[in-house]
């Protein structure tokens, strides 16, 4: 059942402490407090490459992973929307590691991409939910998400889950790879322990994000906007609007929209932005000024680094926990993905069922 909340969304959007906690402890030893992986059949240190393939959600959760890989890991990372995989055909370096991430495990594209690698002779390492499910049985080795059944047909907790395995295995690449050392490892790891107790102090701005929602619900179009690992967070935010409010929304890397999407600025189209604060904050502050200076009404997810020097420029701005620099993305995502459910809910839409929407896309 929904335990009370109103949405099975509602209720799975609050499962997310939990969700990465029970995930951190299938992958973290908490004696060592080191990353340990099942066995594998490939050696680690030595991949010349990672191909990442995944459609939707689980697509972007692969474009923070590549942006963890290729900084963290030094790992040259390779990633698609599995419907182009499959056709792509792509020029393979031999001993690449095929990396697949997916909820349900048998979404068709996804299947079909894993197989192409496959039979290209790449080892196979499946990031999955239901760890019964065909892509389990045709991986070499499987990461599970401990997320869960999710029942709403908009990911949410599988999502985190999803980054939080991908964060996991980064560590565990560059430690393998020389990129690591133990302070290092320390570090990361100690940041991902101490997600789920910030994860929960998201949901205390509730009532900011129900007003930033009464800003988007009356708009037609909506710009997400953001930078390094933020800017697939916006991509999940505005998918997650797309699919549960109807309203258009878009995602663009912030310093790509002065080749375009500037134009479409006005006091209609509000701009929501993810902004953690570290190395990128003041490029993407000014990207968001030249936007203000346009017109555009700002709504800002930032953390409590960047609150002040944000909240001069933004109509609204949310003070996300501050949390280590690698796991921002994290934290954001439960940003983004509630304000698209609050934005549903004025919008009177059916949240857990959206229209033309399946849980799992069985078909090509
Ligand atoms: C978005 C959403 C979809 C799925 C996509 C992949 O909220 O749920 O975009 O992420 O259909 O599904 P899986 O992860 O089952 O392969």
């Amino acid at each position: 059942g929904k335990d009370g909340y109103r949405h099975y969304m509602e209720k799975e959007l609050h499962e997310h402490p939990l969700v990465i906690g029970q995930t951190l402890q299938r992958m973290i030893d908490p004696a060592t407090r080191k990353v340990v992986l099942p066995e594998m059949p490939f050696d680690l240190a030595s991949l010349p490459r990672a191909v990442i393939t995944a459609c939707g959600s689980a697509f972007f959760a692969g474009v923070v992973g590549r942006y963890w890989l290729e900084e963290i890991a030094r790992l040259p990372v390779d990633i698609d929307v599995a419907s182009e995989m499959r056709y792509r055909n792509p020029p393979l370096t031999p001993g690449s590691l095929g990396i697949l991430i997916s909820q349900s495990g048998e979404t068709a594209d996804t299947l079909a991409a894993m197989r192409g690698l496959k039979n290209a002779g790449l080892p196979i390492l499946s990031v999955l939910n239901a760890e019964h499910s065909s892509m389990a049985r045709e991986s070499d080795v499987v990461l599970g998400t401990v997320a869960g059944p999710e029942i709403s047909v908009a990911s949410t907790k599988a999502f985190t889950a999803q980054l939080t395995v991908l964060a996991c295995l980064t560590i565990a690449i560059a430690r393998a790879r020389g990129e690591l050392d133990e302070t290092g490892e320390e570090e990361l790891v100690s940041a991902l322990l101490d997600l789920p107790s910030r994860a929960a102090e998201v949901f205390t701005h509730d009532d900011a994000i129900r007003k930033m929602a009464s800003v988007v619900a009356e708009a037609r179009d909506v710009l997400y906007l953001g930078r390094g690992s933020a800017y697939p967070v916006a991509m999940e935010g505005a998918l997650k609007l797309k699919e549960i409010s109807y309203i258009h929304a878009e995602a663009y890397a912030a310093g790509e929209m002065k080749h375009g999407p500037i134009s479409l600025i006005d006091r209609t189209v509000p701009i929501v932005a993810t902004v953690p604060s570290g190395v990128l904050f003041d490029k993407t502050l000014s990207n968001l000024q030249e936007a203000k200076a346009r017109g555009g009404r700002l709504l800002a997810f930032t953390d409590e680094a960047g609150a002040d020097r944000l909240s001069a420029i933004a109509e609204q701005t949310i003070a996300l926990p501050k949390v280590h620099p690698f796991v921002t993305p994290i934290i954001q995502t439960i940003g983004v993905q509630m304000l698209a459910y609050e934005t549903a809910l004025l919008k009177g839409t059916d949240v857990d069922q959206p229209r033309n929407l399946a849980k799992s896309v069985t078909v090509e």
